[in-house]
């Protein structure tokens, strides 16, 4: 079993949208037995909440149902995951800083646009002061990169 774990600041706008579109796409390549997806906050703001009905609304014109409750990223989950991919620069730095005070670590940790040539030195932008625009920005940054996630992921443990 392969376990990935989505990383974003309040963990209700950018990961619980990744997490449900990487869910989606690995039950449409018939992997759901192989590889299994969460996601998390940096933050502790939105502990037990739904994700924002904004990514809900998105993500419901793409045919995906949101299922999340809001928890925050803790150093239990680099033994548990064994990617943790973070969304932007100030989430990675965060996760590496938790990453620092656990010795036992497992997980590797990425940003998303690592997987995307297109997005290198672009980070998901924070949507969650913007309008609906920022939130189709981000599904398409997602979409694309996650897709190239989920080969790297398919070759890298051979589930093909
Ligand atoms: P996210 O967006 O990190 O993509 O979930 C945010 C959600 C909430 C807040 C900031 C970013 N906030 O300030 O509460």
């Amino acid at each position: 079993m392969v376990n990935v774990l989505f990383v974003c600041l309040g963990n209700i706008c950018r990961s619980p949208l990744a997490e449900g579109i990487l869910k989606d796409k690995v039950k449409r390549k018939g992997l759901k037995k192989h590889i299994k997806v969460d996601s998390a906050g940096t933050s502790g703001w939105h502990i037990n909440d739904s994700p924002d009905g904004r990514s809900t609304d998105i993500a419901l014109q793409n045919g995906i149902k949101l299922d999340h409750s809001g928890r925050q990223l803790s150093t239990k989950d680099f033994i548990k995951f064994d990617y943790i991919i973070a969304m932007d620069s100030q989430n990675y730095n965060d996760i590496i800083r938790l990453q620092d005070s656990n010795p036992n670590e497992i997980a590797e940790v990425y940003l998303i646009q690592e997987f995307d040539d297109k997005q290198s030195g672009h980070d998901v932008p924070d949507p969650y002061y913007g309008g609906p625009n920022g939130f189709q920005l981000v599904y398409n940054m997602l979409d694309e990169s996650i897709s190239n996630f989920l080969d790297h992921i398919v070759k890298h443990h051979n589930l093909s």
